[in-house]
């Protein structure tokens, strides 16, 4: 098969697309939006923290392709409404978006409040339904098709240790992502999950005492987050799978979760 029906079944080649990053901040969200840029994709950079999606938004640019900030707070729908449009008026288009922003709540069923039941799943779901949808309606009326990729989690797979208000809003991008792979399907656009295992950023350091040096230590060992290569992820191990879930040449791939855990989960 020629490049170009590669590049036709497999939406728009990233050199000529636009994606949607958000949590590019930080972490896996700034890998991602640094490793598309890498492959000539413009970015709009979406984060809470303004300033540190300005300094990925920049990176960006010094690799020669657009790039803009929005700062948002994605646990504000009002302020997720706006993404979409911000996008397209600055960069023309949207192609991918990328949900990847995610906050961990640590607290047990037992403690649990509504409120930080709720603010978990407006940042770590609500927006990615808002932006799917946004997304999703200007991909049909470009006609181009496109891809939509979710970060859920290895939580979404334990069966234990893990907060309830988390692991529920990482289990819910999976259905969500498998009904939206449905109804998008026809129009060409590809709508994956990935669950990243331990990977070493700081919202996985924050909730621990001695930051990387407790989560290098939890993957080697028997416990709930240990991985069978003993090995913690870096940021670009989940982005390099995001990434290939842009590709065309990932075009029959939908409605999958790929697990970027080494082995945590099988
Ligand atoms: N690090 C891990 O071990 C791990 C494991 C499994 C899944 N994940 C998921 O990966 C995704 C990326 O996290 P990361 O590990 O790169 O952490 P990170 O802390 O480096 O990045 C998360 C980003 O999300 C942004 N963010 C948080 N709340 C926001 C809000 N309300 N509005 C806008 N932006 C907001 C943060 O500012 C930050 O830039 C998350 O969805 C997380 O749940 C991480």
């Amino acid at each position: 098969m020629g490049s170009t029906e590669l590049d036709a079944a497999g939406g728009r080649p990233l050199h000529d697309a636009v994606a949607i990053v958000t949590g590019g901040a930080s972490g896996i969200g700034r890998a991602t939006a640094i490793g598309l840029a890498s492959k000539g994709c413009s970015v709009a950079v979406v984060d809470i923290q303004a300033d540190a999606a300005e300094e990925t938004a920049a990176a960006v640019r010094a690799l020669g392709v657009r790039a803009i900030s929005i700062g948002a707070d994605l646990g504000n729908a009002e302020q997720v409404s706006k993404i979409v449009a911000n996008s397209v008026s600055a960069l023309g288009r949207v192609d991918i978006l990328v949900n990847c922003a995610g906050i961990y709540s640590g607290t047990s069923l037992l403690d649990l409040s509504i409120e930080e039941w709720e603010r978990c799943h407006a940042v770590n779901l609500r927006s990615f339904f808002l932006l799917m949808q946004g997304a999703a309606r200007v991909m049909i009326e470009q006609g181009d098709g496109g891809r939509i990729v979710n970060v859920s989690s290895s939580s979404a797979f334990r069966a234990r240790r893990v907060s309830p208000a988390y692991a529920s809003s990482k289990s819910a991008i999976l259905g969500l992502t498998r009904a939206a792979a449905g109804e998008l399907g026809p129009f060409g656009i590809n709508v994956n999950a990935v669950a990243p295992g331990a990977t070493a950023t700081p919202t996985a350091f924050n909730s621990l005492p001695r930051g990387r040096e407790d989560l290098e230590a939890m993957v080697k060992g028997d416990g709930p987050a240990s991985n069978l290569l003993g090995r913690l992820s870096e940021p670009e191990d989940a982005a390099d799978m995001i990434i290939f879930l842009c590709l065309p040449e990932s075009r029959q791939i939908t409605a999958q979760v790929m697990h970027v855990s080494a082995g945590a989960v099988v």
